[in-house]
């Protein structure tokens, strides 16, 4: 198996990430439950009929994330009492989005507050949704959440290593498209490929990677502007000008060496922008991630906030009884009776509450991991990526620790704007973490200043940084699984514990996306009620 465990010193690649993120797809879904939630993200799969029964219709939730608040809207819609217990003064949980007056005690006592201008925010969470994951697209329409594009890919943003130039992401795809259509067309010419083609067929492949490429008629890609006038004698400059055209055509720039480029890594940089699930126009809410879990809490009304759970206990009769501390009241004892549970408290939080789960459970649960994820948010002062360097949204990326630079896709050309100045994981995640607020601040602006000189030392106002590690009642980014633990525990946290049932993003396919914990919140709702039905 390729799955590795997460070690909080390792560096992960952006490759593995990718991979890690979309992996619990394929074949483990074969062996899931009947339900086809776990399989697909489609909302005409998700059916909830009928109308809970007298008796046993007490459902309590604990966490008012996507998942639990899934649950008890889809619930509460056919007659459930639920109550959602919730630790924080805010639903959403990792759906949140950072605007002024926004505090945070991390674990280890360091606090922030936001001090963003009015209006400002950035995600620390989820920033960005697919277009084909329906459940979450679907939900914002019946929520009434406006959403807006986010440019996930933008070949005007930048890529940079040190040693080498920074260089826009267009003009490294035009510049590997060139040289790999080059080096194909070369080929193919010298029938040095076995490629089932006919003559003609060749010939043909040949003027696509001619046009694909830039080539000049004799197949080459880097001869000196050769490669950028069309068949028509027109100008062609997708990597850029030198010289920007004017009433006179402009000079189209030049490629960079094979060699360079190739030593770079930028190409693998780049590698996986157009994967299905990271196109390059995706979607995010109006005014921040957490509208969307703002318009799910305005349906549940009987979330109970500030109140934290302690013990999670089964009775006698076969229910369930929550001990919790009501933290607006200093901690008060309070308890909540249900007959049935659904837990979707992170795992790595919810092994440390006292609780009456099987050993089988408890071990399930103590065996998935919380992402090592960070993310920072600057304010700048002046929109410098969208004024001096013709950048509207889109990420550039670097090989610092720093990682990935997101710039906004709201207030385009407004007066400030909060760019998200680190997004990494893994071994540059934990550097991150382990650092105070100031300095986090301190390294992503050295290390974001080397993609925009001058501007990020000319423009920095405040920031405020996610380490989701330390971030209470979190304690991690998305659920990750080590090792074997996706193989061995998946399946049976997807199962019933007496009364007690799981949810969450990482009980999905989808895991580390919302769609995972709306699905995973719309499949307890459904066994829930199948069995308080039974
Ligand atoms: N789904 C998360 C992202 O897009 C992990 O970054």
């Amino acid at each position: 198996m390729l799955v590795k465990p997460v070690s909080p010193t390792s560096t992960l690649s952006r490759r593995e990430f990718f991979w890690r993120v979309g992996r619990h797809g394929g074949a483990v879904m074969g062996a899931m439950l009947a339900l086809d939630l776990l399989g697909r993200d489609r909302p005409d799969g998700f059916k909830l009929e009928g109308r809970a029964p007298v008796a046993k219709k007490r459902v309590v939730i604990l966490g008012a994330g996507l998942a639990g608040l899934t649950a008890a809207y889809e619930l509460g819609k056919l007659g459930y009492e639920c109550t959602v217990l919730e630790a924080r003064a805010r639903p959403g949980g990792r759906c949140w989005s950072v605007r002024r007056g926004v505090t945070e005690t991390e674990v280890g006592g360091e606090k922030q507050e936001c001090v963003f201008d009015d209006g400002y925010f950035y995600n620390p969470g989820p920033m960005r949704i697919p277009g084909h994951h329906h459940t979450t697209v679907d939900y914002c329409k019946e929520l009434g959440v406006e959403l807006l594009t986010f440019t996930n890919f933008n070949e005007a943003a930048y890529v940079y290593r040190d040693g080498f130039p920074r260089m826009r992401e267009r003009e490294v795809h035009t510049d590997l498209r060139g040289y790999t259509a080059e080096l194909l067309a070369k080929a193919i010419n010298q029938k040095a490929l076995d490629a089932p083609l006919t003559a003609d067929d060749r010939e043909k492949l040949i003027e696509y990677l001619r046009v694909e490429g830039g080539l000049s008629p004799d197949l080459f890609y880097a001869k000196k502007g050769a490669g950028n006038v069309r068949a028509n004698g027109e100008i062609d400059a997708p990597r850029g000008y030198s010289k920007w055209p004017t009433v006179k055509d402009g000079t189209p720039s030049l490629p960079v060496d094979l060699e360079l480029l190739v030593k770079s890594g930028y190409g693998t940089m780049l590698s996986n922008e157009h994967v299905i699930d990271w196109q390059p126009a995706m979607l995010t809410p109006a005014g921040g991630m957490d509208r969307i879990a703002y318009a799910l809490a305005a349906k549940v009304p009987q979330v109970s906030y500030r109140t934290e759970v302690r013990e999670i206990r089964r009775t006698s009769a076969g229910g369930v009884r929550i001990a919790c501390a009501d933290l607006a009241q200093g901690g008060a004892a309070r308890e909540v009776t249900g007959d049935f549970c659904i837990c979707t408290i992170p795992p790595k939080v919810l092994t440390k509450i006292p609780a009456d789960f099987s050993p089988e459970f408890v071990a399930g649960l103590a065996a998935v991991d919380g992402a090592t994820t960070f993310k920072i948010g600057l304010q700048f002062k002046r929109r410098f990526w969208e004024e001096d360097d013709d950048i509207y949204g889109g990420i550039s990326r670097t090989a610092d620790a720093i990682s990935q630079i997101v710039y906004p896709s709201d207030h385009i050309q407004g007066k400030k704007g909060v760019v998200i100045g680190a997004y990494n994981f893994g071994g540059a995640a934990a550097e991150f973490a382990a650092l105070t607020p100031a300095k986090r601040t301190e390294r992503a602006l050295a290390q974001g200043e080397k993609v925009h000189p001058g501007q990020y030392s000319a423009e920095f106002e405040n920031a405020f940084s996610v380490a989701w590690p330390k971030i209470p009642y979190s304690l991690g980014g998305w659920g990750e699984w080590p090792g074997n633990s996706h193989e061995k525990y998946f399946a049976l946290l997807n199962r019933a514990d007496g009364p007690f049932y799981f949810a969450g993003e990482h009980l999905t396919h989808l895991g580390a996306w919302m769609a995972g914990a709306f699905v995973s919140g719309q499949r307890a709702s459904i066994e829930v009620h199948r069995r308080a039905l039974a």
